[in-house]
């Protein structure tokens, strides 16, 4: 369901930013890339295909393992993908000292415990996804501070709390997916910020409360999922402002009334899964030719 982001800005004019903003800070350089993803494979406890074991070797160059990539021109890690490895283990806060690092893929692992807030050093971070692992705690704010974040997906962890009202400020955000966990409260009015955004993916948690109106200026929006929750309210008339819209589930949750007719003006709009909840009146007008 998470869709490939297409409008990278180049990877050099991006290094070139990187270097200016995002390192300022910090002094590190490529042994510091090293040490940060030889204490990664420390804190691995398991890794049954002994990728890390065999392959990240102290005395290799560090941009030769597996899973990393980097600049051509400073040899700084800028993207790791371990994903479906399998690995088990936890994030050390070491993590945070990749400065250049703009893509994050720990997908489909077994990482677990809290995400590190040293890694809220990440500032070029651009594209992270840790879905598919069994992470705990309350979802970071941080995350709300990436200047240049394009997509987050924290879906099928364990993370709790309140989706925090800071994520507004991704105004970069095209993809939000933080399905299946255990958030709770509100769906933050300022999800309405997020002008970019094409897919909001908050299915399958305890979040409570009406869907926002603020949802209408999702102009970008394509997916929406907010299914298995315990919404309550109506559907928002603004719906149908959302003219780019494709897939919207709101089944298993508490909303009532009727359908807003408008959402038949909403002509990309496959076949809204709608599903277990107290609406009447299917009050939708295009669907006649389509029902087949
Ligand atoms: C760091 O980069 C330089 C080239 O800029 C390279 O010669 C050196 O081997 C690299 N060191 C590590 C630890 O990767
Ligand atoms: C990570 O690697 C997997 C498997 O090769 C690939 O499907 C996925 O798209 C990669 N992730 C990123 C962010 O490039
Ligand atoms: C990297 O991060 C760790 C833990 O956050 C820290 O102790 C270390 O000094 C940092 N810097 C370098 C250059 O490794
Ligand atoms: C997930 O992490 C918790 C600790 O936070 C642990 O008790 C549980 O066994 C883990 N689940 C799996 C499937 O590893
Ligand atoms: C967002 O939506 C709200 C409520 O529908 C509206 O009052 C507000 O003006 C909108 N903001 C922008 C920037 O369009
Ligand atoms: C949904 O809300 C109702 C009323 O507030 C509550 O009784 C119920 O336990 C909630 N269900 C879940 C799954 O949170
Ligand atoms: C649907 O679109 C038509 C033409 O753009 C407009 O006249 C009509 O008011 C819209 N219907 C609703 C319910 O918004």
């Amino acid at each position: 369901m998470e869709k490939k982001l297409h409008h990278y800005i180049p990877l050099a004019v991006w290094l070139v930013h990187c270097l200016m903003a995002c390192s300022a800070k910090m002094q590190t350089n490529n042994i510091t890339d090293k040490s940060a993803l030889l204490a990664l494979k420390q804190h691995v406890a398991s890794d049954p295909y002994k990728v890390l074991e065999n392959y990240w070797i102290a005395n290799a160059l560090v941009c030769d393992w597996i899973g990393v990539s980097c600049g051509i021109q400073h040899h700084r890690v800028t993207a790791l993908n371990i994903s479906f490895m399998d690995l088990t283990g936890i994030i050390p806060s070491h993590l945070g000292n990749l400065s250049f690092l703009v893509s994050l893929d720990l997908s489909g692992n077994n990482f677990q415990g809290k995400l590190p807030g040293e890694l809220s050093r990440l500032r070029c971070l651009r594209f992270m996804n840790i879905k598919l692992n069994n992470f705990s705690g309350e979802i970071p704010s941080w995350f709300g501070s990436f200047p240049e974040l394009q997509l987050l997906s924290l879906s099928s962890n364990e993370f709790s709390g309140q989706i925090p009202s800071e994520y507004g400020k991704l105004m970069m955000l095209e993809g939000l997916y933080l399905a299946r966990n255990s958030f709770k409260g509100l769906i933050p009015q300022e999800i309405g910020d997020l002008i970019n955004l094409k897919a909001l993916g908050i299915d399958s948690n305890l979040l409570t409360g009406s869907i926002p109106r603020e949802i209408g200026n999702l102009t970008m929006l394509e997916e929406l999922y907010l299914g298995l929750n315990n919404l309550t309210g109506v559907i928002p008339q603004v719906i149908s402002e959302l003219t780019n819209l494709i897939l919207l589930s709101v089944e298993n949750n508490r909303i009532m009334g009727s359908i807003p007719r408008a959402i038949g003006n909403l002509t990309m709009l496959k076949e809204p899964y709608l599903g277990v909840n107290k609406l009447i009146g299917m009050a939708i007008d295009k669907t006649d030719d389509e029902k087949t």
